[in-house]
């Protein structure tokens, strides 16, 4: 299998999704040499071009795609090339309404912005493998492909008649008969049941809620239905060209596609990110949610991983659009570097005059290039190429994070005890508890082999598979260290509640006998526990077999109560935090498990809002804040030299608002200056 160092071969990635057909051949000329200036090594060419290349059916004009390419390749940039199947021509859609989405309530969802297909229809598919097919023949040889970008942000779904028979052919192949979908959705429950594969839809707009297993099987079947169309233009592309690897850029943790499967499906797993742009020690947001972003990203590559898109300033489709202040693009890219990216590229290189997007921030604005933004991408990209040696390195991680998208699905639906819980906020919350204590984590699939990790942290896994109750039972009776949140365990894999409303194998693992009820808190209200923390969103009613009680509920309804508890399985344990912790708590409560667990943060005492992430033989020091911080080195990072300044820094290191430090631990012999 092709694999991201045949498209970075040994230095890090730097672009942006390239849109020359909106602009005429001087420009493009202009953009060659900017795009060299800056050292840009790679554009992604053609994402939404169908209309250009195919203005009508079957008639095809490459002429000015030709003329493209070969331009990028004298100018010794690579071309990541898409095929342009997330947006087809409006004459599809004319041609052929069959292939435009419907939405839940059977309205058509048509052209004039883009994503309007049908995954299901075999009209779009014969179309979009047409149009990938030849852009294969033309292209798959040209020198100047490093990489190939199939479609843009899978995610669309339809609920039209072809998607309906779809619908039906998936769940044949996953039931088997009738009688077993019946079973498995429970329709015993309001006369649902259903006495012909026929009766069987998406599920439609309805009188009231709608059966949960549907649902939640309509949620797998729209992820596999797009995998299909994925998975054909991928093969049509690797027909052509073999050695070069195949992505489709991610939405950031994106609800809509089961990301362990369509990772295990792409050759390169690429993202695009856009976070929030509020920065500093107080209030790090965009930062911690990045950081998240990249360690899953990294976890589903199983390696170095692409930043597809990015912000260069500020984006168009917030309510409020703020450019990103001086250095915090810089710092944000190194971020994504630092957790494991081998490529940092932009949403876009040029930015538009016309179009919904005409206010997106490009890496060359409308201000041009004498603009602060271009200044600052051609120093970022300066620096990338500084950082060549880090590519291709791991980061290395003995904590991980369990994540699941059909148990994000599943624990999301409506009529459930509290529907204040949101999963991703639950799974920011942990994850930025480690983030915030430096600790360095992966993210890990429910199933996965968790030989390498001394600690498993589970936010939230709703539903858990036999496979993965075992193995987190055999996991720690093996030793390992295991914190687990509130309302994991509760149902199997067709949404059905287990048996005592928690699994009795986790319950055993937790050291608790019953779970007598859920007893979620309103927003906003808190409860005090007996160890001086507080809890939100949730609490449980528990009674422990074995297991020894943290801290209890100290008011309401449940004072005297165990909150957070904790079972020890031999050098093994099982903890169990049955509401959720305030920030600073949680942190707390994970570091004294990481302890435990004999897992240490990456550098410990660090002034706050300072990251610290190793990367191969890379420390990398960020400061999310905007006031200087001196940060003391541990020995090992003794007379380390700052890759990004050719410094070398004896005992500790200095960095200004959002500065950054790369340091590599074997200095050279004379030059540089010292701290
Ligand atoms: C991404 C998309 C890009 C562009 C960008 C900025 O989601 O892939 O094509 O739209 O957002 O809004």
């Amino acid at each position: 299998m092709a694999a991201l160092d045949g498209a970075t071969r040994g230095r890090l990635l730097f672009g942006g999704d390239y849109n020359p057909e909106q602009w005429d051949r001087q420009t493009w000329r202009e953009d060659v040499r900017l795009m060299r200036e800056a050292g840009v090594n790679l554009a992604t060419v053609g994402v939404f071009s169908w209309a250009t290349l195919e203005p009508r059916p079957g008639a095809r004009d490459f002429g000015w795609l030709d003329e493209v390419l070969d331009l990028l390749h004298e100018n010794g940039i690579g071309v990541c090339l898409a095929t342009p199947t997330a947006s087809p021509p409006p004459w599809l859609g004319a041609r052929h309404p069959e292939t435009l989405p419907r939405d839940e309530n059977g309205t058509v969802v048509w052209y004039g912005a883009r994503n309007q297909f049908c995954a299901s229809s075999p009209v779009y598919r014969e179309h979009a493998l047409g149009i990938t097919e030849a852009l294969a023949r033309r292209y798959g040889r040209h020198p100047a492909l490093r990489l190939w970008h199939i479609n843009n942000e899978y995610g669309t779904a339809c609920w039209c008649d072809t998607t309906a028979a779809h619908f039906r052919t998936w769940l044949r192949e996953r039931y088997g008969t009738l009688e077993a979908l019946n079973e498995a959705w429970g329709t015993a429950f309001w006369s649902q049941r259903y006495d012909a594969w026929e009766e069987i839809i998406p599920p439609r707009r309805a009188q009231y809620l709608r059966n949960p297993a549907q649902l939640l099987d309509f949620r797998r079947f729209t992820s596999d239905a797009l995998l299909e169309c994925f998975t054909a233009e991928r093969d049509a592309v690797a027909a052509h060209s073999p050695e070069v690897p195949v992505t489709t850029n991610f939405m950031p943790l994106f609800a809509g596609l089961d990301g362990w499967r369509w990772a295990a499906a792409e050759d390169v797993v690429s993202v695009d990110l856009y976070p929030e742009p509020a920065a500093g020690p107080e209030e790090p947001g965009g930062a911690a949610y990045g950081a998240l972003v990249q360690d899953l990203t990294r976890s589903q590559a199983r390696g170095p991983w692409m930043l597809m898109e990015q912000a260069a300033s500020a984006v168009s489709w917030r309510e409020v659009n703020q450019p990103k202040p001086e250095g915090l693009m810089r710092l944000w890219s190194l971020q994504a570097v630092a957790r494991g990216a081998d490529a940092v590229c932009f949403f876009q290189w040029r930015q538009s005059r016309q179009g919904s997007e005409k206010f997106h921030s490009a890496m060359l604005p409308h201000a041009g290039e004498r603009s602060r933004t271009f200044r600052q991408v051609c120093e970022l990209g300066a620096e990338l190429a500084r950082l060549a040696p880090v590519t291709g390195t791991e980061v290395p991680a003995e904590i991980a994070i369990l994540h699941d998208w059909p148990a994000w699905w599943a624990g999301s639906q409506p009529a459930r005890p509290s529907a204040a819980v949101d999963y991703p906020e639950i799974l920011g919350a942990w994850h930025r508890a480690l983030w915030t204590g430096n600790f360095a984590c992966d993210f890990a699939h429910p199933e996965a082999d968790l030989g390498g990790y001394r600690l498993v942290v589970i936010p939230q896994l709703y539903l858990l598979s036999d496979a993965a109750l075992d193995n987190l039972v055999t996991w720690v009776r093996d030793g390992g260290t295991l914190v687990c949140g509130f309302f994991t365990g509760v149902a199997d894999p067709d949404d059905r509640v287990r048996e005592g409303g928690m699994d009795p194998r986790l319950r055993r693992l937790l050291g608790i006998e019953t779970v007598h009820d859920w007893w979620p808190l309103p927003p906003g209200e808190t409860v005090r526990l007996s160890d001086g923390g507080t809890g939100r969103l949730w609490r449980e009613d528990l009674d422990l077999a074995g297991a020894e009680t943290l801290a209890a509920y100290a008011e309401g309804e449940l004072a005297g109560r165990p909150a957070l508890t904790r079972a020890g399985h031999g050098a093994g344990s099982a903890w169990y935090v049955s509401t959720l912790p305030g920030h600073r708590e949680l942190a707390a409560l994970l570091a004294k498990a990481a302890a435990a667990a004999g897992v240490a943060p990456v550098l410990g005492g660090l002034p706050a809002g300072v990251e610290a992430v190793r990367r191969g033989e890379l420390l990398f020091l960020l400061n999310h804040g905007r006031e200087q911080v001196t940060v003391p080195l541990p020995d090992a990072y003794r007379a380390s030299r700052d890759l990004l300044t050719g410094r070398v820094h004896a005992t500790e290191v200095a960095l200004g608002r959002f500065g950054v430090a790369a340091l590599s631990p074997t200095p050279p012999t004379s030059e540089g200056s010292r701290t």
